[in-house]
């Protein structure tokens, strides 16, 4: 949610940051600009649409080696040049991720000083603010002005009369720094670094970062000196690239074979049995997540947004039916406004592909405040959620570009199963020997999911019957049901169709007066034990005019008369045909969406990484 950039160095910065715009342009790209120091003093350049557009403004000559850029997502103030970033007040001009929620208030104030913006933004009135608390000293600006500013925040600013200087400090809003040798860098996010470096760190919240061209210095709001921790990436600098894929998303569809094996493979221990056999058990010793996380628990929350959300309507099913343990899944921005009822044998488990979605992290705060044990399944390294939780899992999806997300949700799935089965083992709920053979099972999703990925021409051509729709089913029973949200927020994001998942059995009881010929139906009867039910419901909708597309196992006996395209995925047992059904989904937004001619990588309105509420 808005990218920012900011470099000083001996580098053209205008390249840089628009190089590194081009890639933090999936967390927002309604408008684009770079704020720079040059011979003039500090020069700003602004661009309605995408950072490309951005680029043709940018003149050749255009010389700098200091400056700070944007990629909006708007929030405040509709989407103009006069509302993209940067914003430039007095002697301050900076840029923002975040809402300033008293930003009213404060403008109301900053009139009786005679300062009045230009924008619309929250972001401006920090800038008016910083101005007006301005006498030299950066450090005592900023600590005075975070004591006055309310909500989210990432800023990098620019003071006129320090040259070549960034300043930065954050609350909420994510923030990574490297230093090399061409210079100092911070930004949104590790991938708009990497051409600098592979060891970085998070800027701590309400710490100072002074950027010169030969160091970084952090302090404290006191001004004392902090150290904070170098992290290192550990995927290849090439992840975060399209590689040859036309889009991002089809290249992490492609990438999931490889995400579950990364996010499975640590964690397995292989446990010799006395008759030399090898049981393959999950250990969390790496993750430092000590089986007491799982004793003594007797509910179960999962709470996040969106895809990731729908990665803990999986696990709601997969808990309950392993441990016999109460699981509820809460929309995070629901949860932290409802009182929740928590104690400490309560186990929270938010997922969040990003680490740093604003909703699922206030609710991890919520629930530690309780004093809930809090377990994070998230993905990438050192941000907020993954901090902030007594014990975290990992998933090692890699960068994940594309705004719809595809591996980060079969990592997330993977995650949930291992946790499953290593606390049904705890719990002896399971044992050794079941837990083994759902290992093995859990490893053999890879090679189904490599099955459909050689399915993507026949997908195509299917995909292109939903390409006029104007309204779609996806409907399933049990886990078809749970997957279904998930196929329907992935087709709606990317191909503007209006989609509903409805759990099967549900349907006439309602909805069903909204199915006709022109509204297809995508029939998930992945589940054996209610495959039957699901033939009934799909001759219902067939029945009523619907164009049905069956997504199901190669053992299932479906008659062919009640589908008109049939999707088929290995057969394995029941729990594990989340992972390549899922896949076939993921397969048929992308070439709905490719065929309908739209922006698959970035859909309109949305961007990654929320970071408002
Ligand atoms: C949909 C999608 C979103 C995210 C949601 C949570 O394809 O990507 O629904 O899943 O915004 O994001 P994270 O996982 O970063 O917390």
């Amino acid at each position: 949610m808005c990218g920012i950039i900011g470099f000083t160095g001996y580098l053209n910065s205008a390249d840089v940051l628009l190089q590194g715009l081009s890639e933090l342009e999936y967390r927002g790209y309604d408008s684009a600009g770079i704020a720079c120091f040059t011979e003039n003093g500090v020069e700003l350049i602004k661009e309605v649409g995408k950072v490309a557009a951005l680029k043709a403004k940018v003149p050749s000559d255009f010389h700098s080696t200091c400056g700070i850029g944007h990629t909006r997502w708007a929030t405040h103030g509709g989407v103009s040049e006069v509302n993209a970033h940067p914003h430039k007040f007095g002697k301050v001009t900076l840029i923002h991720n975040g809402i300033i929620e008293n930003y009213h208030e404060l403008e109301k104030e900053l009139a009786l000083t005679g300062r009045y913006p230009v924008s619309q933004t929250d972001t401006e009135i920090a800038a008016m603010l910083l101005d007006s608390l301005y006498e030299g000293d950066a450090h005592e600006t900023i600590k005075k002005a975070v004591e006055r500013l309310e909500g989210a925040y990432a800023f990098l600013i620019m003071f006129e009369d320090q040259p070549e200087v960034i300043y930065s400090i954050r609350k909420g809003s994510p923030l990574v720094a490297c230093q090399s040798e061409q210079g100092s860098v911070i930004a949104s996010d590790m991938v708009a670094l990497l051409r600098f470096s592979k060891d970085y760190f998070v800027l701590p919240e309400y710490q100072i970062a002074k950027l010169t061209k030969t160091s970084i210095t952090v302090t404290d709001l006191d001004g004392e000196l902090v150290a904070p921790e170098i992290l290192s990436v550990t995927w290849d600098t090439t992840a975060a690239q399209k590689n040859g894929f036309k889009h991002y998303m089809k290249k992490e569809i492609f990438e999931q074979p490889e995400a579950i094996l990364r996010t499975i493979s640590p964690r397995i221990h292989k446990n010799l049995c006395a008759d030399g056999h090898e049981q393959l058990l999950p250990d969390f010793s790496a993750d430092e997540i000590d089986d007491s996380v799982f004793t003594g628990v007797n509910r179960i929350i999962v709470t996040a947004c969106g895809t990731a959300m729908h990665a803990g309507l999986m696990g709601k099913v997969l808990f309950e039916r392993l441990l016999r343990i109460p699981v509820t899944v809460d929309i995070a921005s629901e949860f932290r406004y409802q009182n929740p009822i928590l104690d400490e044998n309560t186990l929270v488990i938010t997922v969040s592909q990003s680490g740093e979605t604003a909703d699922t992290l206030a609710a991890l705060r919520l629930a530690r405040t309780a004093g809930a044990r809090t377990l994070s399944i998230v993905n990438v390294k050192g941000s907020s959620i993954a901090r902030e939780s007594d014990y975290v899992f990992y998933t090692h999806a890699g960068p994940e570009i594309a705004v719809a997300s595809t591996k980060a949700y079969t990592a997330q799935l993977s995650a949930f199963y291992m946790i499953a089965f290593r606390f049904a083992l705890v719990r002896e709920k399971i044992t050794k020997e079941e837990c083994s053979e759902y290992m093995h099972l859990l490893l053999d999703t890879i090679p189904a999911i490599e099955e459909v990925l050689k399915q993507t021409e026949n997908i195509k051509k299917i995909s292109k019957r939903l390409v006029d729709s104007e309204n779609l089913f996806f409907i399933g029973r049990g886990m078809d049901s749970a997957l279904a949200c998930e196929g329907s927020i992935k087709l709606k994001e990317i191909t503007y169709i209006h989609s509903e998942a409805y759990a099967a059995g549900e349907l006439k009881h309602g909805t069903l007066s909204l199915i006709t010929e022109k509204v297809p139906v995508i029939a998930l009867a992945t589940q054996s034990d209610v495959l039957s039910k699901m033939v009934s419901n799909m001759k219902e909708v067939r029945a009523r005019g619907a164009m049905v597309i069956c997504v199901t196992t190669e053992d299932a006996t479906i008659e062919s008369n009640i589908y008109d395209e049939k999707i088929v995925i290995p057969t394995t047992a029941d729990i594990f045909a989340p992972f390549a059904a899922a896949v076939v989904l993921q397969l048929i937004a992308y070439y709905t969406s490719v065929a309908r001619g739209l922006d698959v990588d970035q859909p309109r309105n949305l961007a990654k990484s929320v970071t408002v509420e």
